[in-house]
């Protein structure tokens, strides 16, 4: 059936305009002022509210193996809790464990993924391992569309890779012109520093930041950034926190590396305060690399404002406060990282960067969408309101109040790290390739129409 949006403010990451927006089958195929609808197509009247291209979280784990445990979401529940929010396509990181092979990690997150993806999906193929026989297979997956590689110089002994890999993983990478996207912390210095607070008796949430100290994340950026430069390789600095890590990063590229940088939703927002709650509620804040000092967030705001940090995401890592987190109660070290968020990215990034007046509305579009496409070659397929473009729009209104809570979250795990905030706008409609999944906070799409993304790699 077609879709005719009325009225529609279109925000795109570089223009901004008012016309109608027709969708038939799953592209737009005509952005113009007074269009007729055609016979039986549904009409939504968009006055009053802006028309946004589908959002893209380009740092998501659904399933996740991780720390002994499993993050909480699965396919179903985590692309339901996209869409409610606004974000249309994710990109999940293929994490395997060491001895797994590229090939068997890559079927299995596909086989998560397939029947119960609600919104499109694509993945970085995570290398933690390399040796001959996974060249081969990476290959063979990126020639099955996946254009992004992950790495991890983080979690010694789990995904982290050696230097040995990391170098021919950047080779590999160059000549198949993929970009490779990493976690940037230095292994052993967060070994050494876990192991001296803990003697020290320091075993709570509130040390795990003292453990990870912005020098330990800015030594793995420079690390990386050593390698890229001498590799060629375009790389991509995930959850980046703090203001030492983003100068190593812009530096490097004043040295000519081809470096793109991410931040999270979390460090715009939440502090390293939120880890030292009392009772182990500092543990829901855990993460990797941890929340900054609050100082960090207005540097981080000016870098997106200003193009310095290229994307927002969420790295969404769900796990239970209840049942999860306490696996590390008496050691922080044991703390399953991660801060649950894919559901409210877009509603944070609007009431605390748009309605204060740090993002305009075009730079939340670049920041939350059109970068991430343009970066890993989905633009403009997505990322873009525009004929032939997929019809994924975020019928946005700003007139919504509400508040977020656990109490009615979609993603599924027990606790929402922004208990109580309140929200200043929502999107009433979601649409995927031009079928509405989302109205008035509520999944109304089908589960498993979510389409494995396949992408070809560019940079060479
Ligand atoms: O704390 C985090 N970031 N958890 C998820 C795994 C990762 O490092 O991205
Ligand atoms: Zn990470
Ligand atoms: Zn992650």
């Amino acid at each position: 059936m077609a879709l005719l949006i009325k009225n529609a403010d279109i925000v795109n990451s570089d223009t901004r305009y008012t016309a109608d927006i027709l969708c038939e089958g799953e592209r737009i195929t005509r952005i113009d002022k007074d269009i007729t609808p055609p016979s039986g197509a549904e009409v939504i009247d968009a006055t009053g509210k802006h028309v946004f291209p589908g959002f893209i979280d380009p740092h998501t784990h659904i399933y996740l193996p991780f720390m002994g445990t499993y993050s909480k979401d699965n396919y179903e529940t985590g692309t339901k809790a996209a869409l409610v929010g606004g974000t249309t396509t994710i990109f999940e990181m293929v994490c395997p464990s060491r001895d797994m092979s590229p090939a068997d990690g890559f079927a299995t997150w596909q086989a998560q993924a397939e029947g119960k993806a609600c919104c499109d999906y694509t993945f970085h193929m995570g290398v933690t391992r390399f040796d001959a026989d996974s060249a081969k297979q990476l290959r063979d997956i990126v020639k099955q569309g996946v254009g992004s590689f992950k790495i991890f110089l983080a979690y010694k002994g789990a995904f982290g890779v050696d230097d040995t890999e990391l170098w021919e993983t950047l080779k590999l990478a160059k000549e198949l012109g993929v970009i490779v996207t990493a976690h940037c912390e230095n292994e052993t210095l967060v070994a050494q520093l876990q192991k001296e607070l803990l003697a020290s008796g320091h075993t709570g949430p509130e040390a795990h930041h003292d453990s990870r100290p912005p020098r330990v994340e800015a030594e793995g950026v420079h690390h990386l950034m050593s390698f890229a430069a001498m590799t060629g390789t375009h790389t991509y600095i995930v959850h980046l926190s703090c203001l030492e890590a983003l100068r190593e990063a812009i530096a490097a590229r004043e040295r000519g590396v081809n470096v793109f940088v991410e931040t999270l939703i979390q460090y715009l927002v939440l502090d390293k305060t939120y880890a030292e709650k009392p009772d182990f509620e500092g543990a829901k804040f855990v993460m990797s690399p941890p929340l900054r000092d609050v100082s960090n967030q207005n540097i981080l705001w000016d870098a997106l404002a200003s193009g310095l940090v290229n994307t927002v995401g969420t790295d969404h890592a769900p796990f239970d406060f209840k049942d999860q987190k306490p696996m590390g109660k008496d050691d922080f070290t044991k703390i399953p990282n991660g801060i649950p968020s894919i559901e409210d990215r877009i509603n944070l990034l609007y009431t605390h960067g748009v309605k204060k007046g740090r993002l305009t509305l075009q730079q939340l579009v670049a920041v939350a969408s059109t970068n991430a496409a343009k970066i890993f070659d989905l633009y403009p397929r997505k990322g873009v309101i525009q004929p032939g473009a997929d019809a994924d729009l975020v019928v946005y209104d700003p007139s919504y109040r509400g508040k977020l809570s656990v109490k009615n979250q979609t993603q599924n795990v027990d606790y929402n790290a922004f208990e109580g905030w309140e929200i200043e706008g929502r999107p009433s409609i979601v649409t995927v390739r031009g079928a509405v999944a989302v109205r008035d906070g509520k999944f109304v799409g089908k589960v498993g129409r979510g389409r494995f993304l396949k992408r070809q790699p560019s940079h060479f």
